[in-house]
C-alpha cells in the first residue's frame, strides 16, 4: 500500500493522516470543508513541531511528512486512485453509511474501506458497500501521533486477507494492532465507557468529587488521565453516544448512561471542545 485517502480533517483525521505522511505514505486528506482542511495542516505542522523540539524527529521528518499531505474538499478525485481509505468522519450512522456508498463507487475495485468508527458496527457500514469483504474497522486512539494501539475490528463478512494488511500495515505505522470481532463497543469502548459511566455515577451518587474520583485512578491505578478528564478529553457527547450504543446492543441496564452525562451533554457541556466538562478549559 502507497496511498492512502483519509476522509474527515478532525482530531482524529489529521492525526491519522499526520501519522501515515510521517511513515512515508501519500495522503489524501479529504474534507467538505476547506477551512477544516486548513486547520488541520496547522494541527499536523504544531504537532510535528512538538516533535522536532522533543528530538522524536528530525526537521526534514517534518518536511516530508507534510509534503506527503495532498488536500481535497472533493471525495471523487481524492479517492480515485488510492490503496486505502480510512474514514474518520463524524460519528454519524447515516453518514458514514452514504459516505462508504460513495466510496464505494469511486474507489479502485481492489482499495480496502477502513473505518475509524469508535462504536457503529462494521458489518452494517460494510453492508453498505458490495464490498464488504473489502470493510473493516482501523480504530486509532487520540492522541493519534502519541497512542500505540490501532484496534482492528473484522466485519461479519471481513476477508482475512484484508485484516492481514492491515496489521502489517499497523506495524508500519509503529503501532500495536490487536484484531477483535465487531460487536458493540468492540473491546477499547466496551472496557473504557463502563468505567467513564461509572466515575460519573459516583459523583452524580456524591460519593466523591471530581478531583478526588481522577486523582484514586491516576495515582492509584496509574491511569495517565483520571475517568472524568479522559471523558472531558474524548467529548461528553462522544462517551454518551458510545455508552447509548453498548445499551441498545446488549440491552443490557448496566450500560445505562448515568442522567448526569445526559443532562451536561443536553446543556451543551461537552468537555474540553466546548470550554467546559467536569474541568473548565480556558
Ligand atoms: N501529537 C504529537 N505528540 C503529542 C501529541 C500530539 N497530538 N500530544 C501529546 N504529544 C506528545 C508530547 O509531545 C509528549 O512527548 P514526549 O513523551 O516525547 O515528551 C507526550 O506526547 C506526552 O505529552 P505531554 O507531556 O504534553 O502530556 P502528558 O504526559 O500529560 O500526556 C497524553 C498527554 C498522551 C494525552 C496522556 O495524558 C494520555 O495518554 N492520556 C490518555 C489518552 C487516552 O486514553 N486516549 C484514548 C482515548 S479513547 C479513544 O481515543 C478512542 C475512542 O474511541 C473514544
Amino acid at each position: 500500500m502507497q496511498k492512502i485517502a483519509v476522509i474527515g480533517a478532525g482530531t482524529m483525521g489529521n492525526g491519522i493522516a499526520h501519522v501515515f505522511a510521517q511513515h512515508g505514505y501519500a495522503v489524501n486528506l479529504i474534507d467538505v470543508s476547506a477551512a477544516a482542511l486548513e486547520k488541520a495542516l496547522q494541527t499536523i505542522g504544531k504537532n510535528l513541531d512538538r516533535q522536532v523540539s522533543k528530538g522524536s524527529i528530525t526537521e526534514a521528518v517534518k518536511t516530508d511528512t507534510l509534503k506527503n499531505i495532498t488536500t481535497h474538499t472533493d471525495l471523487d478525485l481524492g479517492v480515485k486512485t488510492v490503496d486505502l481509505v480510512v474514514e474518520a468522519a463524524t460519528e454519524n450512522v447515516n453518514l458514514k453509511l452514504k459516505i462508504f456508498q460513495d466510496l464505494d463507487l469511486h474507489a479502485p475495485a481492489n482499495a480496502i474501506l477502513a473505518t475509524n468508527t469508535s462504536s457503529i458496527s462494521i458489518t452494517k457500514i460494510a453492508a453498505a458497500t458490495k464490498r464488504p469483504s473489502q470493510v473493516i474497522g482501523m480504530h486509532f486512539m487520540n492522541p493519534v501521533p502519541v497512542m500505540k494501539l490501532v484496534e482492528i475490528i473484522n466485519g461479519y463478512a471481513t476477508d482475512q486477507k484484508v485484516t492481514d494488511a492491515i496489521v502489517e500495515l499497523s506495524r508500519k505505522l509503529e503501532k500495536v494492532p490487536c484484531v477483535v470481532n465487531d460487536y458493540p463497543g468492540f473491546i477499547a469502548n466496551r472496557i473504557l465507557m463502563p468505567m467513564i459511566n461509572e466515575a460519573i455515577i459516583s459523583l452524580f451518587e456524591g460519593v466523591a468529587g471530581v478531583e478526588e474520583i481522577d486523582t484514586v485512578m491516576k495515582l492509584g491505578m496509574a491511569h495517565p488521565m483520571g475517568p472524568l478528564q479522559l471523558a472531558d478529553f474524548i467529548g461528553l457527547d462522544v462517551c454518551l453516544s458510545i455508552l447509548q450504543v453498548l445499551h441498545e446492543g446488549f440491552g443490557n441496564p448496566k450500560y445505562a448512561p448515568c442522567p448526569l452525562l445526559v443532562n451536561m451533554v443536553t446543556a451543551g457541556y461537552l468537555g474540553v471542545k466546548s470550554g467546559e466538562g467536569f474541568y473548565k478549559y480556558t
